[in-house]
Formats: C-alpha cells, structure tokens, sequence
C-alpha cells in the first residue's frame, strides 16, 4: 500500500541563475529519468498484471453461441457453450477470474425475481459447466435480483414501490446458496441491501459453504454508468424509477467509508467500488484506510465511452485502454472489473 507521501520540496536556488519559482532548476531535472524507455521501466512505480484483471460476462439462453449488445460493441451475451469456450480462452491468457451475468428470459421475470433461487436457472447451469470444464478459473457471481424481477430493481417491493431491505435479504440468501451449490467461488452481493453480507456470510457457512468467498459491492453509487449494462441484461426498458433508495449517493466520500467498514465486519473477504474511473478518489480512501483487498469496476458506461470515442477514430485503443486500467492501480486497486479484460491480457502478453 502507498500511502500519500509528503514530499518536501526545497525552495533555495544554490546562487544559480534559475528560472523563476522553479526551485532546484537545474541540479534537479526531473526529465532525466524519462530520457529512454529502459530508465522510464525502470522508474515506473505501478503495474498492469494480468493477474489483476476479472472479465464480466453476459450469458444468454440461445441456440445461437453469440449475441451483439447494442451499446457495448464488441461484447456480446454468450449462451453457456460460448461461455465455457470464452472462459477456456480467459485462463489460458492467466486471466484469474470471470464474473457472469445473465440475461434472463423475459418471461422467466416476476416480481420477486423468484428464477434467482432456482438450482436449474441460466447462471447456475453456466457456473457448473464453466466450472467442470475449467476449475482453475475463479468464478465471482452477484447476489441481486435485477436480472430476474419484473421492475427491474436489486430487492423486492412493496405495494408503494418501496424496496423491502430485509424481505430481499432472504431471497439474496437464497439466491447465494444456489449459486455456491453450483459450484461458484465467490459470492458478490450487488444489491447494496443493508447487513446482506453479514446474512449471507452466515447462510453460507451454515450450509457448508465456509470457503466460498465474498467480494462485495461496497461503494455502490446511483450511476448513469450502469446504462449500457441494463440494456446488456435487458432491464433498461423495465426499470421502474431508479436506485437511489439503495445505491449510493454521488455526492458522497465519508460516507463510502463507512460502508467499507461494515461489510468487511460483517464478513467481507474483498470489497469493491463502483463504477470505476470517475470514482478513483473512493478507491485510494478506501485502500489507505482499511488496507483490505480492494477492487475497481470500470463499467460498462466507462467501456462504452472509451469504445465510442476509439470507433470514431477519436481516441487510440493502443494508448487508452491500458493507460485507463493502469489508473486504477495507482489509485490503489488490487485488481479491477473491465469489459476489456481479455484484451488488455492478450496486450499484456505480446508485451512480455
Ligand atoms: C446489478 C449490477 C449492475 C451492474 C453490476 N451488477 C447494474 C445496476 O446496479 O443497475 C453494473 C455493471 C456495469 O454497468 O458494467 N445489481
């Protein structure tokens, strides 16, 4: 972990003929250790690893092996053999872990997300088969009922529309203990329900599950970053007001803290912050303060943004992409969510 350090910075000129205010000028050239490619290596103080990288994916029932998303060119929803050969690729390029999402059935939606709990459901039958055929692969999977209510939201509701926290709680639970009978290695509760980690925790253990880990979404803000994902699991159209009765408020920093604080009382092995670049701010107050493994996900309005700008020849991907995820590092990530996984570990590669 490095922490901000203060840095002194002398004041006296030495008697020679300096540019003004420009203190040590010119004993101390600051561009010296920039000067060739080895010395700049040499200087960097933060990395790229593959090793820091989870890849979301979208999953889909379809006879078809590959399905576009409109606002995320270049991704598309996988049905569970395009996802067992997209997860085959990820280990072999030394990508640690994936995370799945789904885009479940519209028909298979109701107002209690009641398909989430079922052991035959899209993402459980995705995380056995993903698991059988690549059990070194990590497998990170959300706890939250969006992709399978009706109205689009992470709980249920009352009949005002009101997210009930506690009712949720126990389908997340539920949710949770289907997954980890699936075989998933890490549970992470999306929902930003209060005390979730600490039930789910409890479930878990009770169950047998003691070594399924949870990465919580900690530091979950409202976002309008969330936008392309909710078309990519198909609850842009059905999403009844917004989450801001849950999520967190943009305006907020202390406030993260205290959410981090929690969770990891409550149980929580690694945490998250979310979305990703415009929160980097969180990232580093985070990781100085709790010293906890701490994760970053470039979202899916992020990996729009960049991919819009790179397709109108607007940005180079050869610059941006990697210099995007290298932020999160020095913010103080241990690792980062990006739709560009599997690209930045194929550019990694041919930069060994
Ligand atoms: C579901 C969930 C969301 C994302 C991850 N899990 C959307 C939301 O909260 O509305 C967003 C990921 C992305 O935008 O890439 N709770």
């Amino acid at each position: 972990m490095s922490k901000t350090r203060r840095t002194e910075i002398p004041t006296a000129s030495h008697g020679q003929s300096s540019i003004a205010g420009s203190g040590q000028y010119p004993q101390v050239r600051m561009r010296r250790n920039r000067k060739a490619d080895w010395s700049r290596r040499l200087n960097a103080e933060h990395q790229l690893s593959v090793d820091d990288l989870i890849w979301p994916i979208f999953l889909i029932d379809s006879k078809t092996p590959r399905t576009p998303i409109d606002h995320m060119p270049g991704v598309d929803r996988l049905n569970i053999d395009a996802a067992v050969k997209a997860a085959l690729e990820a280990a072999k390029l030394g990508i640690p872990a994936i995370a799945p999402f789904p885009y479940v059935d519209k028909a298979l939606r109701d107002p209690t997300g009641s398909e989430a709990i079922k052991a035959t459901n899209l993402m459980c039958r995705a995380v056995a088969a993903i698991k059988n055929a690549v059990p070194e692969l990590g497998v990170i999977t959300d706890a939250a009922l969006d992709p399978y209510t009706s109205h689009g939201h992470d709980g249920v509701l009352d009949e005002k529309g009101r997210i009930l926290n506690d009712d949720s709680i126990e389908i997340l639970i539920k949710q949770s203990l289907a997954l980890a009978a699936a075989g998933t290695d890490c549970i992470s509760p999306s929902d930003m329900m209060d005390g979730r980690v600490g039930a789910i925790r409890t479930a878990l253990d009770a169950a047998g599950y003691q070594d399924v880990q949870i990465m919580s979404y900690a530091a979950k803000y409202a976002s309008g970053f969330y936008g392309p994902f909710r078309d990519a699991i198909g609850t842009n159209a059905t999403l009844i007001g917004d989450k801001r009765t849950y999520q967190m408020n943009p305006a907020n920093s202390d406030e993260a803290l205290r959410e981090v604080a929690l969770d990891i009382a409550e149980g929580a092995d690694m945490v998250m912050v979310k979305p990703g670049m415009p929160y980097l701010d969180i990232v580093r107050r985070v990781k100085d303060t709790f010293a906890v493994p701490t994760y970053a996900y470039q979202v899916s309005g992020e990996y729009a943004m960049l991919m819009a700008a790179i397709k109108n020849g607007w940005l180079d991907p050869d610059r941006v992409i990697m210099e995007a995820l290298l932020s999160f590092k020095r913010a103080g990530a241990d690792g980062i969510l990006t739709y560009f996984a599997l690209d930045a570990a194929k550019r990694l590669k041919a930069s060994q």
